[in-house]
């Protein structure tokens, strides 16, 4: 705490300079800095964030490949748009060659981390992504490759690893085993989700957990419970963003989740875990226009632009009113990267490993 810092008076601000320096609160803490009004104490958390995400990554916007390459989906979360039961989705399935296409167009406009995602789609057998993972080892051998392909055994998991697959993505949703259930079917289990995550971790993936802000039912005490699972678990990467409602699924007409909450989680996290790797989502843009930006304002450090084909772009819909289901990749990457200047940040080329995974060829 700095005395001079007329701010630091306050509460909140007391304990937002006890977050940075010890990466923890207690649960009383938390829910005081979750649960203030102030936008003083949004902009002093943001300030914290911002100076310790400049500490350790500087000014630097890593940018993902964002591949939607199946929106078949098995499961059927109550929240998602492309669940099984979603008669109306317009289903779609990317071949190997058309996802390594995409990423040939990726490469070239300078992205150096691709990510699959998918809703999981047993056509896409481990043999099937393996493939795939290889296929686009063999063919850039100095990119990274993410997966984000759901709940899978861990054989399956070590095999993709062992083709090449660097990162996964499994957002755990929710950290309260009854909000879990009352998000999910019966089929489904969180205790299967979080032994997923830590299966990936052992095996030696960059790892990236994460939930939605303001899903339906969600409390305050559940993102307590989130932000423990994200201390205990010390993920590489923590993918948030607010809930949006979908037209098709039960919870059609819930409001969306806070922006403003989106934001202070981001800082909160930022300031929880200093090197983790913090996407901006499109949830965010979604719900504001410059939510992209207030994203990396508040302490986010990546974005992931989508580079799924242009005819397929608006068919992976999770909620309503995805924005950047029209443009081209070249057109997502411009807009970005301006975007990126406006949050005083710059995109650079590089695989944008989490710290305690660089070596000499990543900057
Ligand atoms: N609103 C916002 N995010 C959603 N996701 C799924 N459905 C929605 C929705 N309606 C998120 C989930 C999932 C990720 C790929 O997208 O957290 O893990
Ligand atoms: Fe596909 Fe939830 S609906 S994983």
């Amino acid at each position: 705490m700095k005395p001079e810092d007329p701010r630091s008076e306050k509460l909140t601000c007391k304990l937002i300079d006890k977050l940075e320096k010890e990466h923890d609160l207690t649960e009383k803490e938390m829910s005081a800095l979750l649960l203030d009004k102030d936008p003083e104490t949004d902009r002093y958390l943001a300030r914290k964030a911002l100076e310790v995400r400049d500490r350790i990554y500087g000014r630097c916007v890593y940018l993902r490949g964002l591949i939607e390459f199946t929106n078949y989906c098995k499961n059927n979360c109550y929240y998602c748009g492309i669940r099984r039961d979603n008669g109306n989705a317009q289903r779609y399935r990317l071949e190997k060659e058309e996802i390594l296409d995409c990423c040939r167009q990726g490469y070239a406009l300078g992205f150096r981390t691709f990510v699959l995602q998918g809703g999981e789609d047993p056509y896409f057998t481990d043999d099937r992504i393996v493939s795939i993972v290889s296929g686009i080892k063999e063919c850039f051998p100095d990119v990274a490759v993410t997966l984000s392909v759901g709940e899978r055994k861990k054989e399956s998991y070590q095999r993709f690893f062992d083709a090449g697959a660097d990162r996964y993505l499994l957002r755990h949703e929710t950290a309260d085993p009854d909000h879990y259930r009352f998000l999910h079917p019966e089929e489904m289990d969180f205790d299967h989700r979080i032994r997923c995550l830590e299966d990936l971790r052992s095996i030696g993936y960059q790892v990236g957990c994460g939930m939605m802000v303001g899903s339906p039912g969600q409390k305050t005490e559940h993102l307590l419970r989130d932000l423990r699972l994200i201390q205990s678990f010390r993920p590489h990467m923590v993918g948030i963003g607010p809930f949006i409602p979908h037209k098709d699924t039960m919870y059609a007409g819930q409001e969306p989740g806070s922006v403003a909450l989106t934001l202070r989680l981001l800082s909160i996290i930022r300031l929880m875990l200093p090197e983790v790797l913090l996407p901006a989502t499109t949830a965010l843009g979604t719900l504001d226009p410059r939510g992209r930006e207030k994203g990396l304002m508040a302490g986010a450090n990546v974005l992931m632009p989508n580079l799924s084909p242009s005819e397929v772009r608006g068919k992976y819909l999770l909620y309503d009113n995805k924005i950047c289901t029209g443009d081209e990749a070249a057109e997502c990457v411009r807009c970005l990267s301006f975007r990126v200047e406006k949050a005083g940040c710059k995109v650079v080329v590089s695989r944008g490993d989490h710290k305690r995974f660089q070596n000499e060829s990543d900057e």
